[in-house]
């Protein structure tokens, strides 16, 4: 089998492509410099010469608050881009994964969304995501979307790096604890991914690590397991205004992924003790 995977110099990708060569499959890993997705006759040019089984379609434009003064870029990248992979797929007849958000749900209420549920983006960023999502249903019957949320993975930028990387000044942090979710290690999910991408078991699924927590208790457990002295004080999302407006109710149902018999993620604090010790090893 092979497999392309765009993203590859992102967290995600990174690790999408250390577990398939994990468990000998041929995978392909590329960045923008590699291929620029929003072009659409190189996008076409490289699927056509690589010939793959199935594209995992990491690469997205993942700069939430920039993307609302930079509309162009993102709509670009996370639409346009996805259209040509996704047309790419089609032609020489590839499964395609897609990533995609929790981003695209509006964060009402407070029960998990389920993967039926109608999104209705609230912010610019995951407008553009579920553009990609209609595009993908659109254009191809062998498709899997997956839903994920609050990313962490050694290859990249990301919540646990900015908390550590403010311990080493800060005594105090305050930190939103009004928006609920839960956080994905790009480790655990690239298991999943590689083991979907084997199977025809088409459609869109939500996966992140087992467990819902605000912001406020992600840092807490971050300072807690790292042995950091840091006090949190949980502040609302009114009090850290930011460009793009977040959901506030995140919560994802995993319940197709056991009804389909795949394995659920580790717990999300065992999934950053795993982090934890990684970065450390990357460190030693
Ligand atoms: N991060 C999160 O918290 C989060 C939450 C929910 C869903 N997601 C989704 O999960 C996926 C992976 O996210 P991530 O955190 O791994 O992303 P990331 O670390 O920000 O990496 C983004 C990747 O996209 C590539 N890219 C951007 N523009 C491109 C272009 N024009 N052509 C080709 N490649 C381009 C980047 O390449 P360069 O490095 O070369 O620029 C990079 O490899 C994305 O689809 C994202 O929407 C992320």
């Amino acid at each position: 089998m092979k497999v392309l995977v765009t993203g590859y110099t992102g967290q995600l990708g990174h690790d999408v492509v250390r577990e398939g060569k994990l468990r000998g499959i041929n995978m392909i890993g590329i960045g923008r410099e590699d291929l620029d997705i929003a072009n659409e006759v190189e996008v076409y040019q490289y699927v056509q010469k690589t010939n793959p089984d199935v594209i995992i379609h990491c690469a997205a434009y993942t700069a939430v608050d920039k993307a609302e003064d930079d509309k162009e870029t993102c709509w670009n990248v996370n639409v346009l881009g996805t259209k040509y992979i996704a047309k790419a797929a089609k032609k020489v007849n590839t499964k395609l994964m897609y990533i995609s958000t929790d981003y695209v749900f509006d964060g009402k209420g407070e029960e998990p969304f389920k993967e039926a549920d109608k999104p209705d983006p609230v912010g610019y960023y995951g407008l553009t995501k579920y553009e990609g999502e209609k595009i993908v249903t659109d254009l191809l019957e062998e498709h899997f979307i997956v839903r994920i949320s609050w990313v962490f993975g050694i290859n990249g930028h990301n919540f646990i790096k900015t908390m550590l990387r403010l311990s080493k000044t800060r005594d105090e942090l305050n930190v939103v604890g009004d928006q609920y979710g839960s956080p994905t290690y790009t480790f655990d999910l690239a298991r999943l991914l590689v083991d979907m991408i084997q199977t025809e078991k088409y459609g869109v699924y939500h996966a992140s690590n087992e467990g819902f927590c605000t912001w406020a208790e992600f840092a807490s457990e971050i300072f807690q397991q790292a042995n950091k002295d840091v006090t949190v004080n949980s502040i609302s999302t009114e009090e850290y205004p930011t460009r793009a407006v977040r959901p506030k109710n995140s919560r994802l149902s995993k319940q197709k992924l056991i009804d389909n018999g795949f394995e659920p993620l580790p717990k999300w604090q065992d999934a950053l003790q795993h982090y934890l010790n990684e970065l450390a090893q990357e460190v030693n």
